[in-house]
């Protein structure tokens, strides 16, 4: 990427702008004065700007909390504002593993929208996509060469020899896709949690700089537990509608990866990630319903039979995960999270909103 000049009184918007709902628009190197008509209608925006940025532009911009002048002339809602030292340098590839994952094509996406240059792999190579197996520790090397970071899906049985393979290739930096998992009770009896610990160790014990993001719930389980049904006009069969869970939307995992990849400080770090709201299992068919303009009916059904549907599409590790959190949630308020807004500037996004974005996933 070239770095545009910086300097003077004019403060550069470099890179993204983005508005919520319709994608990222990438930066280029634009005066911030006047800053309203630089960011138009963006939602929130992310601006790399010189350590020395005049203080009368900061006041424009209002950092997190913008003065009721600039609410009033700026529709941007949230301006996060990173000084260029905070900005990690991107001069080799980051590799991203699972680019074409429900939350790694969303980090490749990010990061290409941040100008940091990426190499995104799959074990179906194509034009886009260079080949690599993590379970064939053989393809790493190759994919690796030159890289200096590094997004990781967690395979535990071939994780020693990606170690080995990115400390040859001077890998610095790996942000993981871990597990919540991990950090709720009872995890040592839980393989999922079990999978991700052992990624996890391997990386701490590597002497390279890590970041785990360890996610609840996704969103993106409904699309395999009830896109079906409601494709087909049936309803959805729960055994627990009143059981609360907090799904996290993909977009969110991935800024935070994104964030931990292209700042500085996120080195050594865990975040553990859940959704913004604690909803019933009723009210999330309720947002899919609201997202596709008619109602979906609910048929509650045994713990066997639930069972037995999401066996349908789920391993059985998978589903007895899913068994478990809804039994909790039956009874336990789950756990929510600030922590996307607090690290990337933008607010988490709601249950409904994923719904919306998602409808066409639910249509026939
Ligand atoms: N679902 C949940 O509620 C939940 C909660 C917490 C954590 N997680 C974790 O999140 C991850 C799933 O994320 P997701 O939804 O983005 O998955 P996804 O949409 O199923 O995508 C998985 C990606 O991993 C890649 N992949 C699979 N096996 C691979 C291998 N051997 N070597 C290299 N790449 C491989 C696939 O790439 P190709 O097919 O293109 O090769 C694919 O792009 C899992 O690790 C899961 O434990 C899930």
């Amino acid at each position: 990427m070239v770095e545009p000049p910086i300097g003077g009184s004019e403060l550069t918007l470099r890179s993204p702008v983005a508005t919520v709902g319709t994608g990222v628009r990438v930066g280029r190197a634009v005066p911030l004065t006047p800053a309203p008509r630089t960011l138009g209608n963006a939602a929130y925006a992310i601006i790399f700007a010189p350590t020395t940025v005049p203080r009368f532009v900061r006041d424009i911009l209002g950092g997190d909390s913008p003065s009721p002048e600039t609410r009033r002339v700026l529709p941007t809602r949230l301006v996060k504002l990173l000084t260029e030292d905070q900005r990690r340098p991107h001069t080799m590839v980051t590799v991203v593993f699972g680019a074409r994952g429900s939350v790694g094509r969303h980090v490749a996406a990010g990061l290409t929208a941040s100008g940091v240059p990426v190499r995104l792999t799959s074990r179906t190579p194509d034009a886009s996509h260079v080949a690599a197996d993590l379970d064939m520790p053989e393809t790493l090397p190759a994919v690796l060469e030159g890289a200096s970071q590094v997004f990781l899906y967690a395979k535990p049985a071939g994780i020693d020899e990606f170690v080995a393979a990115a400390r040859s290739a001077g890998v610095r930096h790996v942000v993981l896709l871990s597990s919540g998992a991990i950090v709720q009770p009872g995890a040592d009896r839980n393989p999922i949690a079990r999978d991700h610990r052992v990624v996890e160790s391997a990386l701490q014990e590597s002497g390279l700089s890590w970041t785990f993001i360890r996610p609840g719930m996704f969103a993106t389980n409904t699309r395999w537990w009830w896109m079906r049904a409601i494709k087909e006009g049936q309803a959805v069969r729960l055994p627990y509608p009143e059981a609360l869970t907090a799904p996290v939307s993909e977009r969110d995992i991935a800024a935070l990866a994104v964030t931990a990849l292209t700042e500085r400080g996120h080195g050594r770090q865990a975040y553990t990630l859940y959704g913004p709201q604690a909803l019933t299992l009723r009210e999330q068919v309720g947002h899919i319903g609201t997202a596709i303009g008619r109602p979906i009916p609910i048929e509650v059904v045994t713990p066997e039979q639930a069972r037995a549907d999401l066996g349908r599409t789920m391993p059985a590790m998978g589903v007895e995960a899913i068994m478990r959190a809804w039994t909790e949630g039956v009874d336990v308020v789950p756990e929510t999270s600030v922590i996307v807004e607090k690290l990337t500037g933008r607010p988490a996004q709601t249950f409904a909103e994923w719904a919306r974005d998602h409808a066409d996933d639910f249509r026939l």
